[in-house]
């Protein structure tokens, strides 16, 4: 096939998506324009952890503020956890006569008191606790024989801060570590948090299997935890199941044995202690899945669904991927895969897309299963990145983990950035890195120009209750974090950014960091380096993070005048929110002018003169190339005009991400009414005499170009 005949598939289905874009937009402009619709349009779907939401900041009423430790939804700094034992029996089957089915467990846990005190505050939710003969649901003990743990004084289940609360009748010593053991019984329900179930038919068979989701809080749920990101420990893990079926945890098997159960023979799975980690990364299975393997770079990968999707060679495309992926990676992060296995799981009830358990990744089947006669390409693409979504976080998320659920915008923004650079190395020649632009940045414009948005950034005191938690997981954190994250990673060059990354991961590792660590050690990256830039790496990033919204920038190119301004798509909206910054950005800016790149600017002011950008004739200018930076762009009529006319004779001087910017933005501005809708239908003019053309399905006449 000739090079230049040949046209990728990314670039077709960037085609077919900016078509039928632009014919759904003059649809929807050509009806009343309905404000609720646009409120509305948020569809977020995350592809891991918590449980889409509005993206507003909204929250429900908090309670009346207590002086009670225990009415407080943040665990108090007095006691830290080291370790746990944790050994669960899920029932696969209903409690007899009922439709009720259960798990029981017991737990261990270690910890040392940092701080001297009489309480201990541990998570539980919809647990019910054995009575021990002292007459309490916990014991406790210290681990230094010279030293008596204080005696149990009472306990009560606190169920909207969801602890169980623990008065001592004497006080933890500072330095002291003591143990904690608790047996208990917790519903396997079919609820999608914590240890549920997930229920299929096969072979006319209905099966169970008893799965977690733990993020954001769950954990709690499946045992008493100090179920916070920053209370990190290890995790030593044992299963109880019936024989025959097969059990998974984060860590590899350790060992396996029959033991006698009551008066039923069971399977007992110890798996090997995790390394150090927080709690909503753990996960149990217990299934009849079928499984394929293959050995990477001595890391051990499986891939296990149901038996019927194995057999048919479903998990097979996840496998060949999931090797080169985590090579990429490893280079990209400078740190080599920490775990001895990567086991990723396809399940039949999931709630989010995926959710990236420390060695045991988990998701829903179409995330992850590929046939290759009934899949599409675009099931392919999205496994490809989603995948490589979770794999990102291994590192980023997993081995470094955000020190609280306010910073969640970093850790997913991150991961929605880097899913592309790894499914890029899965599947070179598709493109696949175009793709953020429609789906990320054009996406999250829509919600991010409404006055309902919100910052990026919240504060931690803002994010307390579970409810607050969950309501992060939107198409702010995902996408617009995404979207900051590559426009700073353009901007310093791709070669400081991962030099900033790789010295971050390699001085928090196994612990935690906030947001605003990375951003020291990338400016650090950028001073080694040199690179120019207008302002420290902070300073340019709170900008974008510390404010909602984003610019459009209008480039006059008579007077070479740049100026940027609030985007807003409903022109009559308020904005009553008080930004620090008053709604101004440091806007980096690449652009070209009638086909030739040239130097990079920036814009830090509310208005500024660009000389270069004055332009007479013929010429043109277009800017953020390849839609690296977060803002729309508008041009004075003749520039528009010179534009279009490019367009339409050499379209291929403008790159094809911005051929599909130009419609983008057109029909935005024009909704905002910025521009008149006559320009932005015109903009679309071009796509008329240009056809779309999809490797395999070539037309055998001649044909003038690509889209
Ligand atoms: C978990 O296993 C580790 C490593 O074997 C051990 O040091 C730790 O004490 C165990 N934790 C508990 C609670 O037994
Ligand atoms: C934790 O589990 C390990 C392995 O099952 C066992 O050897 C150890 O004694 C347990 N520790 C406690 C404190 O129960
Ligand atoms: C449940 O029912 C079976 C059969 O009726 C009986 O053998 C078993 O002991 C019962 N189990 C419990 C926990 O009641
Ligand atoms: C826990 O106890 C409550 C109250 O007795 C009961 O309604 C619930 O079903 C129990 N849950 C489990 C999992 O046993
Ligand atoms: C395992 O990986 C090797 C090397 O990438 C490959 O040649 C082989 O086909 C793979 N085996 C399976 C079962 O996927
Ligand atoms: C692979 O793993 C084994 C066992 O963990 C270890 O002994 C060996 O050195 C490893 N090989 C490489 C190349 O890392
Ligand atoms: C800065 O990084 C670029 C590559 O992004 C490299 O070419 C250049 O040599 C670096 N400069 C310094 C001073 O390290
Ligand atoms: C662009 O600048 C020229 C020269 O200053 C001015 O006459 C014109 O009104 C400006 N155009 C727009 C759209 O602001
Ligand atoms: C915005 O404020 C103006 C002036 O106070 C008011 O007329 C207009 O109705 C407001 N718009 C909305 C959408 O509330
Ligand atoms: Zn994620």
């Amino acid at each position: 096939m000739g090079k230049g005949f040949y046209i990728s598939k990314a670039v077709g289905i960037v085609g077919v998506i900016l078509g039928a874009g632009a014919l759904a937009t003059i649809i929807a402009l050509s009806v009343v324009y309905s404000q609720e619709k646009a409120k509305n349009n948020a569809d977020p779907s995350p592809t891991d952890g918590g449980t889409t939401s509005s993206p507003t900041t909204s929250s429900p009423t908090t309670p009346a503020p207590s002086n009670n430790p225990w009415d407080k939804y943040r665990l108090p700094t007095s006691l830290m956890p080291e370790s746990y034992n944790v050994s669960l029996q899920p029932r696969l089957t209903p409690v007899n006569g009922t439709e009720f089915y259960i798990f029981t467990g017991e737990s261990t846990v270690e910890f040392v008191c940092v701080e001297e005190t009489d309480l201990i505050l541990i998570h539980s939710h919809k647990l019910n606790y054995s009575q021990f003969e002292n007459g309490q649901p916990a014991m406790l003990v210290s681990l230094d024989t010279a030293v008596e743990a204080p005696s149990i004084k009472s306990t009560q289940m606190q169920t909207v801060t969801q602890y169980l609360v623990i008065h001592l009748n004497g006080k933890l010593v500072k330095g002291q570590r003591y143990r904690l053991y608790t047996i208990f019984t917790g519903e396997l329900a079919d609820d999608l948090g914590g240890f549920y179930r997930s229920v299929f038919d096969e072979d006319g068979v209905t099966k169970v299997v008893a799965t977690t989701q733990m993020q954001p809080t769950h954990a709690r749920k499946a045992f008493p935890c100090f179920d916070e990101p920053a209370m990190k420990a290890v995790f030593n893990i044992t299963l109880i199941h019936d024989i025959g079926t097969v059990a998974l945890s984060n860590g590899e098997e350790k060992e396996s044995s029959q033991i006698s159960v009551g008066d039923k023979m069971m399977q007992r799975t110890v798996f090997e202690p995790t390394l150090k980690m927080s709690t909503y990364l753990l996960a149990f299975i217990v299934s009849d899945f079928a499984s394929i393997s293959n050995i990477s770079d001595n890391v051990s990968i499986r891939i296990f669904a149901r038996k019927t999707a194995i057999a048919a060679g479903q998990g097979q495309y996840a496998l060949d991927i999931t090797g080169p992926i985590l090579n990429f990676f490893e280079q990209y992060y400078n740190y080599k895969y920490p775990l001895p296995k990567s086991d990723q799981v396809a399940l039949p009830d999931f709630n989010a897309g995926a959710m990236e358990n420390w060695g045991l990744i988990t998701y829903r089947e179409t995330a992850l299963l590929y046939d290759e006669a009934f899949s599409s390409n675009s099931n392919r693409e999205r496994i490809a990145t989603i995948i490589a979504h979770e794999l990102a976080h291994m590192w980023f998320g997993n081995l470094v983990t955000l020190r609280w659920w306010n910073d969640l915008w970093l850790n997913e923004g991150f991961a929605s950035y880097v899913e592309y650079l790894g499914a890029d190395k899965a599947e070179p020649t598709w493109n696949v890195k175009d793709l953020i632009v429609l789906s990320d940045v054009h996406r999250v414009f829509a919600v991010d120009a409404l006055t309902s948005s919100h910052p990026l950034s919240s504060k931690e005191e803002d994010v307390q209750t579970p409810a607050q938690i969950s309501e992060l997981f939107d198409a702010i954190s995902y996408s617009k974090g995404a979207a900051v994250l590559r426009m700073l990673s353009d901007f310093l060059t791709e070669d400081v950014f991962t030099k900033g990354l790789q010295t971050y991961l390699a001085e928090f590792a196994f612990g935690t960091a906030v947001y605003t660590d990375l951003w020291s050690h990338l400016d650090e990256a950028a001073r080694l380096n040199e690179t120019e830039l207008p302002a420290p790496v902070p300073d340019i990033m709170n900008t974008w993070v510390l404010q909602m919204g984003f610019p459009v920038i209008t480039i006059n190119t008579t007077a070479g005048h740049v100026s940027q301004q609030h985007f807003l798509l409903d022109p009559n909206s308020n904005v009553t929110a008080v930004s620090p910054y008053n709604y101004e950005w440091i806007v980096p800016i690449k652009w070209m002018k009638t086909g030739v790149i040239q130097k990079p600017e920036w814009l830090e002011t509310k208005s500024a003169t660009i000389n270069a950008m004055k332009v007479t004739a013929d010429d043109w200018v277009l800017a953020n190339l390849n839609v690296v930076g977060y803002y729309r762009v508008n041009y004075d009529q003749g520039n528009w005009d010179r534009l279009l006319r490019a367009l339409n004779t050499n379209h291929m001087d403008i790159p094809v991400i911005n051929r599909a910017q130009l419609v983008d933005d057109a029909f935005n501005l024009a909704r905002a009414q910025i521009i008149p809708t006559v320009l932005a239908l015109s903009v679309t003019k071009y796509l008329y005499r240009r056809q779309i053309i999809c490797p395999g399905n070539r037309p055998s006449t001649t044909w003038t170009s690509s889209i």
